[in-house]
């Protein structure tokens, strides 16, 4: 959830640690610090707040060492203040540490260096690994080595031995100033290869305009990196040597670019999401392909039901998901929020297939929900969008979304990202097991290659939502209703707007209104519709009059001619298959939420109590 930098070359190191303190804002944070090594003493600057008040600290830009750690820190243990701000050192100031994640154990941990006469100055978790690497390098059997990295290297394992949670760690120490030593474990890190500098941090954005090469550490691997080579570890540090990965993102990627915050920027990316994800996936006439995994018919055919398994908007894609998957494959299929699925025992076996999907790859709980499938014995497909991330090392098959970086916690362009992949991906499986007639398929494509243009058409005409938005933006409560493909993307419209504005709203079913949540509306409450499916169009217009009835303020999004209603305001937006509607229907919502969040002067991209990736349960 916090952000890792590091830097270790030729230059100060502080202006490109604070850099990419600045670039990982998006992931949510309340106090951020750095660490640099000056003539053989470790300085350290933290403060609670954004990485302007760090900016500002006095003395902070004098400093010149050009190895350095960074962190910002979104508190598990301990209030935000400047005491439990990373990093934090041992009690003899030789070893500085940021950490990523949650160590479950410390209070056993703490226990122990305290009755072996160590004082802690934070209420963090965090401050036992730099005492614990302190009391191995002092007192354990690497204490008699010479060489003091090897020493340095073996206390930091024999601390990270002892640690049970998640933890991405970055140590420095003046005594090797030449070198920082990482480790992870269920949280990410990559290192940046520059050419006599090389980076550190827990996502790729943060470095990306230093460099396109990267090293994507795994779990339990150290790697002690200084400014010309990177030397990786296994758990008993045998060393070994690990392929680079050149990552394609535009260094643009990452930027606003003109754009007044990166939601609506990736609002506005959505047509060449969709291109770049469809990508040479399929062509009229022919089959769709994908060249990224082998499953043959015969596994196909083996497989009785399908869970598709997720978080928060990822989960809503795959509700959208299971409908093409039944639709084309007509196989059952279930979906799963991950922290549920992990831990109510699912029925799978080797006849299941479970997808997961994660934008960022790196949430702990859809991670944990897949490594429960393997145990079980399924095959496991990643969907992400984040090249080499931890989901897709896990899985036995990943496809990619190619959105590009999504910076905005509010996640729009990797949702409509991820239907159109499982939709193509349910073409896959149906022209596989010719589950579908052809025509049905050629249809589906067809509209899927139009769909980039029809979103840019929504784009166009922004002021209708606009002004909407400005009428209702001081509510305190709103309804989203649909049906089918409709309720599934009214889930999705409702988690955005609570997400960015603050504001509390529900999803219904739209016929299941009546059976208690009805009792709600009252005058004035605003009610948005979704009607899309030319067969639903009557019940949902009825499910509406129902609460205009009851005095709702009411807007309609719908691809459909409305006759006779009473709507308070129309968006229209194109036709398309109604298997595909959800993206075209959230974008009128995508863009409702963010036009509300502005005229309440909130920070879209950084909504409170939020972070990017959610790498703790
Ligand atoms: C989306 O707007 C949310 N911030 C959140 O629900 C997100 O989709 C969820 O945390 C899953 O993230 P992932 O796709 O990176 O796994
Ligand atoms: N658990 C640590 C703390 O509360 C790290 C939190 C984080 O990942 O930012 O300080």
């Amino acid at each position: 959830m916090c952000g890792i930098v590091g830097y270790i070359g030729n230059k100060k190191a502080t202006p490109i640690l604070l850099d990419g303190l600045l670039s990982l804002e998006y992931r949510g944070y309340d106090s951020a610090g750095i660490a640099t090594i000056e003539n053989d003493v470790i300085k350290v600057m933290k403060d609670k707040g954004r990485v302007k008040n760090l900016e500002n600290l006095d003395g902070i830009h004098d400093l010149i060492g050009t190895v350095g750690i960074a962190h910002t820190r979104w508190a598990t243990h301990g209030k935000p203040c400047r005491e439990n701000s990373h990093p934090h050192m041992d009690n003899s100031n030789t070893f500085a540490v940021v950490h990523n994640g949650i160590i479950e154990n410390y209070i056993e941990l703490k226990e122990f260096l305290i009755s072996k006469g160590y004082t802690f100055l934070s209420q963090t978790d965090t401050e036992v690994i730099p005492n614990l690497i302190h009391y191995y390098y002092t007192n354990g059997p690497v204490s008699v080595l010479k060489d003091s990295l090897e020493k340095f290297l073996g206390s930091v394992k024999s601390a990270v031995n002892d640690l049970k949670g998640s933890y991405a760690i970055e140590v420095i120490s003046p005594i090797c100033p030449n070198e920082v030593i990482v480790v992870r474990k269920d949280s990410p890190l990559v290192i940046g290869k520059g050419g006599g500098e090389n980076y550190i941090a827990s996502d790729i954005p943060a470095i990306l305009k230093y460099t396109k090469e990267f090293y994507l550490l795994d779990d339990n691997e150290f790697a002690v990196i200084s400014k010309d080579i990177v030397k990786f570890y296994d758990s008993s540090l045998t060393e070994h040597s690990k392929p680079i990965k050149n990552i394609e993102w535009d260094s643009n990627a990452a930027d606003k670019c003109g754009y007044e915050d990166y939601m609506l920027k990736e609002i506005f990316e959505q047509p060449t999401a969709i291109r770049e994800t469809i990508g040479s996936r399929f062509r009229l006439g022919e089959k769709c392909s994908f060249d990224d995994i082998d499953i043959s018919k015969e596994y196909l055919k083996s497989i009785n039901n399908i869970y598709i398994v997720a978080c928060g908007t990822a989960m809503h894609a795959g509700l959208v998901g299971k409908t093409l998957i039944e639709n084309l494959c007509k196989i059952p299929t279930t979906v799963d929020i991950a922290s549920e699925f992990r831990y109510r025992d699912p029925i799978i076996d080797e006849h299941t297939l479970c997808i997961y999907i994660s934008q960022s790859g790196e949430t702990a709980d859809t991670i944990a929900a897949l490594k429960l499938a393997k145990s079980k014995g399924a095959k496991t497909l990643a969907i992400s969008n984040v090249i080499g991330s931890s989901i897709t090392r896990e899985a036995d098959y990943t496809i990619y979304t190619h959105a590009g970086p999504e910076i905005a916690v509010a996640s729009t362009k990797a949702y409509t990202s991820q239907v159109a992949l499982i939709a193509i991906l349910a073409m896959y499986f149906a022209e596989i097991l010719g589950s579908s007639d052809e025509k049905t398929i050629l249809d589906l494509k067809t509209d899927m290659i139009d769909l980039p243009t029809k979103i840019e058409k929504i784009l166009d005409n922004v002021e209708p939502i606009k002004e909407f938005a400005q009428k209702i933006y001081t509510e305190k409560d709103m309804f989203f209703l649909g049906r089918n493909m409709d309720y599934n993307v009214a889930l999705e419209g409702s988690l955005k707007l609570k997400e960015i504005s603050y504001i509390h709203s529900e999803a219904y079913a739209a016929g299941e209104l009546k059976h208690g949540p009805i009792a709600l509306i009252e005058n004035g409450v605003t009610v948005i519709g979704i009607i899309t499916n030319p067969n639903l169009v009557e019940k949902s217009i009825s499910n509406l009059q129902e609460v205009i009835t009851r005095g709702a303020k009411t807007l309609v999004i719908t691809n459909q001619i409305l006759t006779n209603s009473h709507f308070d305001y129309v968006i229209n937006i194109p036709e398309t298959n109604p298997l595909l509607s959800p993206i075209l229907s959230i974008i009128p919502m995508q863009l409702l939420s963010y036009y509300i969040s502005k005229f309440k002067g909130l920070d879209v991209d950084k909504p409170r109590n939020l972070a990017k990736s959610v790498t703790v349960e």
